[in-house]
This record gives C-alpha cells, structure tokens and sequence, in this order.
C-alpha cells in the first residue's frame, strides 16, 4: 500500500511536494515520473547502493526513459566539492538539460551532493529522492537542505531547494548494516526526545540489537518520524525558532563528527551531541536528572554511543565550533526542560552561550557521570 504525506515547499508558501511511503512500492517510481515529461532520466547513485540497486532500477526506468546512472563514491569523505564538481562535469558532459530529471538513490552523502548539483546545474534540474538509508528516510531528503562539505567542517557549502518528490520504499531497508540503522534512529530519537514522549517509549520499545523489524514497525517508525519533521517545517521552515529542534544535538555533533575523522558517522555523533545537550539542560537548573538518563537509555538500546570519545579534545570541540555556520558569533544550543518540552530564551528556542562557558560544561562532564551513577 502506498501512502502519501505532503512536505510543505521551502520558500513558496501553501505548495507541497509529495512524499510516497510504502513497501516494494519502487515499480511505481514511473508514474511518478511522467508528469514531469522529461527528455532524459539520470539516475545517481553511490557505488554501495548502485552494486545492489542499480541494474534493478535503471531497468525499471529504461523502459520507459532514455535513461543515464552515474555513481559517486560511497562515503562521508566523499560529499566534497571536488565529487559535486565532477558529477555535474559528468551530467553536463552527457548531454542533460533543463527539461532532464534527476532520481538520486542512496543515503543522505549522495542525497545531499547529487540535490546540490541538481539544484545548481543550469540553475536547477528537476530532482527527486530515492532514499535507501533510514537516515536519508526519515530525515535528509525532506526539507530542501543540500549541500556538501569543505574542510573547515560540515555542509557549509550549500542552499535550499525542494524535490519535486520523495519515493519512501523500506524494502531498500533489508540489506542497510546495522551500524547504519542506528545511525538513521538517532534522527527518530532527536524528533521524539523534543517533540513526543509517547514516541520516545515507542521507539525504546521496538529497539533492538539486532534491528530486526517488522515492515508495519519500519513504517510506523519512518512515518512517524517524517510527520514530526513535516510538523516543524510547517511552522518554521528556515530554522528561525521551532524549526531549530531540528539541530537539537547537532552543535556539538557537528564539531565531534568533523574531529572523529570518519570515525563516528553523522547519527553517532549527534547521539554524542544529544547527550551533552541534555546534561547542559541540567547543568543550567532547566531540567532534572531524570532527562540526562532517558538520553542514555533510549540512544544505548538503539546501539548509539553517548561518550565523547577519548581521542577528542574538549578544547578542539570548542575551536570547530566556530566553523559552524550557524553559531558565529554567540554559540546557540537547544535544551530541554523535560522530554518533548525545548527551553525557550526570551521567548525563542536556543540557548546563547559562550565559548568559555561551552568548554566548562564539555569539562565538567566526567564529573557529572560519575553523579548520576553514584547510589543515592
Ligand atoms: N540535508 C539534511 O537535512 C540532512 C539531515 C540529516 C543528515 N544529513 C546528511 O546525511 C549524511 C548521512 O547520511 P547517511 O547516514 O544516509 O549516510 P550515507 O549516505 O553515507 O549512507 C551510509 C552507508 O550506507 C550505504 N547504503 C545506503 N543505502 C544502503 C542500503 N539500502 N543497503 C546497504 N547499504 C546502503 C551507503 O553506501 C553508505 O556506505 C550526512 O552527510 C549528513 O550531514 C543531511
Ligand atoms: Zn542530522
């Protein structure tokens, strides 16, 4: 059964773009397509996720479109400039124009760097989002943001622009690694911790080590997660005050995130994030304990981790920090009084702080883990 749920447009107000959810839902993707009546069909794909689905879906398209794959190389290392540039030399060279359409089939790296070429490509090439990975279901391919990475840190080359849909089908979901799924969860998790307390029991419920699910429970889960995603862009869509929940562990996460490495994926790091905004929440008298340990408990079962890792400095967190587009020159974080429940600071959701004061509280941690865990 296919569902539809509408995403509101970025910049043009009362328009939506449709987002298609269902299992096995793919043979589908056609009809989806033709209303746009495209010249030429370019499908872009990861090398991991064009080795499983490629020759599927291009065979699904080819049938009925002069159809294109092209592939970039899979990974986080690679949402570069240098790979945006040469898939649009590669698009460019094979003859796209503006009456082509783009799918764009994979996880949130080949999401957010092939809608960056498709948006900038001869001022913009329809597109739409074929995402494989829980993250890019439930999160990355809604609300317009693409963009790619510089070396200063993460995403700061980029712009909004919308799909002109979003094909949700959770069968991609079968051959996702675990560590993968966990990844995705930890965006489910931001949106329930901030957004709804009966999701957060939910989602505690369904975890498990394995991530075996059942299709209803991978539905429920995207599903659920999207409409609390789609609830925020309807009412802020640039991020200007309730649309800001949406980077709820992402200050700290980015800046952990660009020191691992590559060691820590985008999930793992704003699980590391979350924690810490929960702890600052407490450290600031907003909220009690209780929410530092829902944290813990929810981000461990989904197999998240909820430590700074040693290899990282305090003092480094606080110096990436400034590369954050949206922090110079006062650092903002989100809190939380209690779950499902953002601190507001007269009156707007963030918090200011400065660098100094970020720095005693990413000190203080150890301090504070041994608190909580000390019998009282
Ligand atoms: N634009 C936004 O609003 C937004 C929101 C959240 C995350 N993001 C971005 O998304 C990126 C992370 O996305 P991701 O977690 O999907 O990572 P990813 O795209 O790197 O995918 C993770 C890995 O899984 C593989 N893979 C994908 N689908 C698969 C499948 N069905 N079966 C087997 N393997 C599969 C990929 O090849 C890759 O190796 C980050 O760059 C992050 O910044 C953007
Ligand atoms: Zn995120």
């Amino acid at each position: 059964m296919l569902k539809e749920i509408y995403c509101p447009q970025t910049f043009r107000v009362n328009k939506e773009y449709p987002i298609y959810l269902g299992r096995n839902i793919l043979e589908q993707l056609v009809d989806k397509i033709k209303p746009f009546k495209p010249n030429k069909v370019f499908l872009v794909s990861d090398t991991n996720v064009s080795a499983l689905y490629g020759s599927k879906v291009m065979g699904i398209l080819s049938q009925n479109f002069e159809t294109f794959m092209f592939t970039v190389p899979a990974g986080e290392g690679n949402k570069t400039f240098q790979q945006y540039i040469s898939l649009c030399n590669k698009l460019i060279s094979s003859g796209i124009t503006k009456r082509s359409f783009i799918i764009i089939m994979g996880g949130g790296v080949v999401g957010n760097l092939a809608g960056f070429a498709a948006s900038t490509i001869m001022r913009g090439i329809d597109f739409a989002h074929l995402p494989t990975t829980v993250m890019a279901q439930v999160d990355s391919t809604t609300g317009g943001k693409q963009a790619v990475n510089m070396p200063q840190g993460k995403n700061l080359l980029g712009l909004f622009n919308d799909p002109k849909f979003i094909l949700i089908d959770t069968y991609f979901l079968h051959t996702l690694p675990q560590r993968e799924f966990s990844c995705g969860f930890a965006e489910c998790i931001k949106h329930a911790l901030c957004q709804d307390e009966d999701f957060v029991n939910e989602l505690f419920l369904k975890f498990n080590k394995e991530h075996r699910y059942s299709e209803s429970d991978l539905l429920s889960i995207v599903e659920r997660t999207i409409k609390l995603k789609i609830d925020l862009l309807k009412m802020d869509p640039k991020e200007i005050n309730e649309g800001k929940i949406l980077v709820y562990g992402h200050t700290i996460g980015h800046a952990v995130e660009t020191l691992s490495h590559g060691k820590l994926n985008h999930g793992e790091s704003i699980s590391i994030g979350m924690i810490f905004a929960a702890k600052a929440s407490v450290a600031l008298g907003f909220a009690d304990k209780s929410l530092i340990l829902v944290h813990e408990k929810v981000l461990t079962k989904a197999g998240l981790p909820i430590r700074i890792p040693d290899y990282i400095q305090s003092d480094n967190i606080v110096t990436q920090l400034s590369y954050d587009k949206k922090l110079s020159p006062q650092i903002e974080l989100i809190l939380l009084r209690q779950i499902g429940e953002p601190q507001a600071h007269e009156g707007r959701i963030g918090y200011p702080f400065n660098k100094e004061r970020v720095l005693e509280l990413l000190l203080d941690q150890n301090t504070w883990d041994k608190e909580l865990y000390l019998p009282h």
